[in-house]
């Protein structure tokens, strides 16, 4: 391939959202050691690639201008690097990208790439990477949930159920021995449920806002993926030593985090950054193929609509993921 053109969309510069993304021609790259070229097949927008647009790694992210956004991938092998082992041409694959997506074409590690069976599409693989490893994370690392039915009952809560991290973390939460509680708006409240969620509060009510339980829970677990929530709204809705998983953490969240380390609370706060492993993916890419675990599109662009995505990203209201298709 080396020589050939393909199409890609980069930014130059910080902020500027949607209008900021270019559509370019470029070379198409050349996979070193260790190293897979990938015809993309799909990539999954998630908030993270338009907060880095925005400034929010300054100035560590992006490591240089210009920059192809976008790190969930899957696609086709088409050329390996030398060293590479486990792919070949042609086989199918879904990867984690530090940036590069937005292409018809990208060089991904070998170890950070699984094999995709022909039960998981490419849209559908592309969405697990980021949203599908935070919320395993959550639940299993942090959280200490078996995804099988062989503990005590575990009460948990997840908080914008309906986005892309939520709506994976309710079906995983639901392999487990557990009640779920889910906070959504109202239009997603018969999605949510079907997603397997035992009780569904609307956000924009005053029940919601409380994060109460209909039936009196109080949570072991809280898979919070929304922002503005304090704590003195959590901390009477906890068991002794409930514990909230906070993946955008505010200055106020860390300020409680610390707090409740200095005064040995047993309920706690704990920020989360998870950076999605090939194992993780693997495993997601499993459960997936199992009918375990499904992947639900809010809406999909051609690669010369990105922008759109992207918009529709930002905006924060998609149902399930965003996903673009060169
Ligand atoms: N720490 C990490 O490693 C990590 C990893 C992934 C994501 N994140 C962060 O986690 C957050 C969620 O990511 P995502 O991909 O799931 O986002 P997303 O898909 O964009 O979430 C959109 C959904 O959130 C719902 N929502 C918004 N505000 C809500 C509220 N107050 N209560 C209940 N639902 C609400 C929206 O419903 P309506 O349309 O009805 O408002 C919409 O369905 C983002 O801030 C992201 O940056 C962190």
């Amino acid at each position: 391939m080396a020589g050939k053109l393909m199409q890609a969309v980069w930014y130059t510069c910080y902020g500027e959202g949607s209008a900021g993304l270019k559509h370019v021609e470029i070379p198409i790259p050349v996979p070193g050691n260790g190293e897979v070229l990938l015809k993309i097949e799909a990539a999954s927008i998630n908030p993270i690639d338009w907060k880095i647009q925005d400034g929010l790694a300054r100035p560590i992210l992006p490591r240089k201008f210009p920059f192809i956004p976008v790190g969930d991938v899957a696609g086709e092998v088409v050329e390996v690097g030398p060293g590479v082992k486990n792919f070949k041409a042609g086989d199918k694959i879904v990867s984690t990208l530090g940036g590069g997506g937005l292409a018809e074409y990208a060089i991904t590690k070998e170890s950070s790439t699984v094999p995709r069976p022909p039960e998981v599409s490419a849209a559908d693989g592309a969405s697990l990477v980021i949203a599908g490893c935070t919320a395993l994370h959550c639940l299993t690392v942090t959280g200490g949930l078996k995804l099988e039915k062989t503990q005590p009952r575990t009460n948990i809560l997840v908080t914008a159920a309906s986005g892309g991290v939520g709506h994976y973390a309710v079906q995983l939460a639901k392999l487990g021995n557990t009640h779920v509680t889910a906070t959504c708006g109202a239009r997603n409240i018969e999605f949510v449920k079907s997603l397997g969620a035992d009780e569904v509060l609307d956000y924009k009510t005053p029940e919601g806002a409380t994060l109460k339980s209909p039936s009196g829970q109080k949570y072991d677990i809280v898979v919070h993926c929304t922002t503005g929530i304090p704590w003195s709204t959590f901390e009477p809705n906890l068991t002794q030593t409930g514990k909230v998983i906070d993946i955008t953490p505010s200055g106020g969240a860390l300020w409680t985090y610390a707090v409740n380390k200095l005064t040995f609370s047993k309920k706690q706060l704990q920020p989360l950054l998870v950076i999605p492993k090939a194992e993780q993916i693997d495993c997601l890419v499993k459960l997936v193929k199992e009918g375990k675990l499904k992947t639900v599109i809010d809406s999909r662009y051609p690669l010369n609509r990105a922008k759109e995505g992207w918009a529709k990203s930002i905006e924060g209201h998609a149902t399930g993921k965003v996903v673009i298709e060169p």
